[in-house]
C-alpha cells in the first residue's frame, strides 16, 4: 500500500505501537503468538491511519490518539480472524498467510480473536486512565458501539443469515454499512472527538465516513471478483462461490466500480467545510476505492 509521506508516517507510528501494545498483553505464549500472527501480518492499517488523519483536522493538544488508533486495528484484526472461521466465511488465507484457524486450529483462532477484542479496550482504558478529558470515555463508548451488536457484529450476523438469499440494494447497504462501515465511521469519529470537534464538524465528518465505509466494502466486493490472490493476500472469487450478497452480485463489476466512485465523491463533498487539514482524509477516501489490495 503506497501512502503519501504524512500518512506513511502515521502508518509507521501505528505499526510500532501495535507491536509494543502486543508485547504488553500477558497470557499463555501460544495465545500471544496467535494474536501476533494475525496482528503483525502486514495489514494496510487503513482504519488507524484514518483515525490519525481525522485527528489531524483539528489543532494539536489533548489526549494521544495512538491508543485509539491501535484499538481499532486490534478490533479489526479480531473481526478478520472470526470472519475467516469455517462457521462464517471459511477462508484459508488472510494477509498473505494461512488464516488463524488453519495455522492454530479453531479453538485458538476463536480465543485469539476474543483476546484481541478485549485487549483493545484494555489499552484505551490503560492509556486514558484518570484523564479529565471527556473524550477519554467518549472514544471507548464509540468504539464499543461500532464493534457491537448494532455495528460490526450485527452486520456480520446479517451477512451470514442472508447468504444464499438475494437482498435488495437498501438491505445490502445496511449490511455493508454495519459490518464494515461501522468501524470506519468510528475511526473518523474517534479522531474528531479526541480533537474536540464542534458538533457541526463532527456531523460533517460522520456523514463523510458513512459514505467512505460503504465505498470501502463496495471496493472489497469488486476486488473479490477481479483481483489476484497475490495482490489480495486472501482467496478471491469466494463471494460468488458462497452466494454472498455483494455489490457485484447486485449490479455487476462495472456498475459497482462506478458506484464506489460516486460514494467517494459524496464523501469528499462533506469535507468542503474543511481546509487542507482534512487532506489526509481526502487522500484516504480516494485510496479506499482506488486500491488494488
Ligand atoms: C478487509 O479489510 C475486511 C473488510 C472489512 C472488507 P482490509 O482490506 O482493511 O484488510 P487488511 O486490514 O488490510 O488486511
Ligand atoms: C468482512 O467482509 C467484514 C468484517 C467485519 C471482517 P468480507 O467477508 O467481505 O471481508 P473479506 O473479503 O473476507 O476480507
Ligand atoms: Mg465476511
Ligand atoms: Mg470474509
Ligand atoms: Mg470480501
Amino acid at each position: 500500500m503506497g501512502y503519501p509521506p504524512m500518512l506513511e508516517e502515521f502508518r509507521r507510528r501505528v505499526e510500532a505501537a501495535l507491536g509494543s501494545y502486543l508485547a504488553r498483553c500477558g497470557g499463555p505464549p501460544g495465545l500471544v503468538e496467535a494474536m501476533g500472527y494475525s496482528l503483525m501480518a502486514g495489514g494496510k492499517r487503513m482504519r488507524p491511519v484514518l483515525l490519525l488523519a481525522a485527528r489531524a483536522v483539528f489543532p494539536p493538544g489533548g489526549l494521544d490518539p495512538l491508543p485509539a488508533a491501535c484499538a481499532v486495528e486490534f478490533i479489526h484484526t479480531y473481526s478478520l480472524i472470526h470472519d475467516d472461521l469455517p462457521a462464517l466465511d471459511d477462508d484459508d488465507f488472510r494477509r498473505g498467510r494461512p488464516s488463524s484457524h488453519k495455522r492454530f486450529g479453531e479453538a485458538m483462532a476463536v480465543l485469539a480473536g476474543d483476546a484481541l477484542l478485549t485487549q483493545a479496550f484494555w489499552l484505551m482504558g490503560e492509556e486514558y486512565r484518570g484523564s479529565a478529558d471527556p473524550a477519554a470515555t467518549a472514544v471507548v463508548a464509540e468504539m464499543a458501539w461500532a464493534a457491537g451488536s448494532a455495528g460490526m457484529v450485527g452486520g456480520q450476523v446479517l451477512d451470514t443469515v442472508e447468504t444464499g438469499h438475494a437482498v435488495g440494494q437498501g438491505e445490502l447497504e445496511r449490511i455493508h454499512s454495519m459490518k464494515t462501515g461501522a468501524l470506519i465511521r468510528a475511526a473518523v469519529r474517534c479522531g474528531a472527538i479526541l480533537g474536540h470537534a464542534s458538533s457541526d464538524d463532527l456531523a460533517a465528518l460522520t456523514a463523510c465516513a458513512g459514505r467512505m465505509g460503504l465505498a470501502f466494502q463496495v471496493a472489497d466486493d469488486v476486488l473479490d471478483a477481479t483481483a489476484t490472490a497475490e495482490d489480495l493476500g486472501k482467496t478471491p472469487g469466494k463471494d460468488e462461490a458462497q452466494g454472498k450478497n455483494t455489490y457485484v452480485s447486485l449490479m455487476g463489476v462495472e456498475r459497482a466500480r462506478a458506484y464506489a466512485q460516486e460514494l467517494t465523491r459524496e464523501a469528499l463533498a462533506r469535507l468542503d467545510r474543511f481546509g487542507p487539514s482534512a487532506d489526509g482524509i481526502r487522500i484516504l477516501a480516494r485510496l479506499f476505492v482506488d486500491r488494488t489490495s
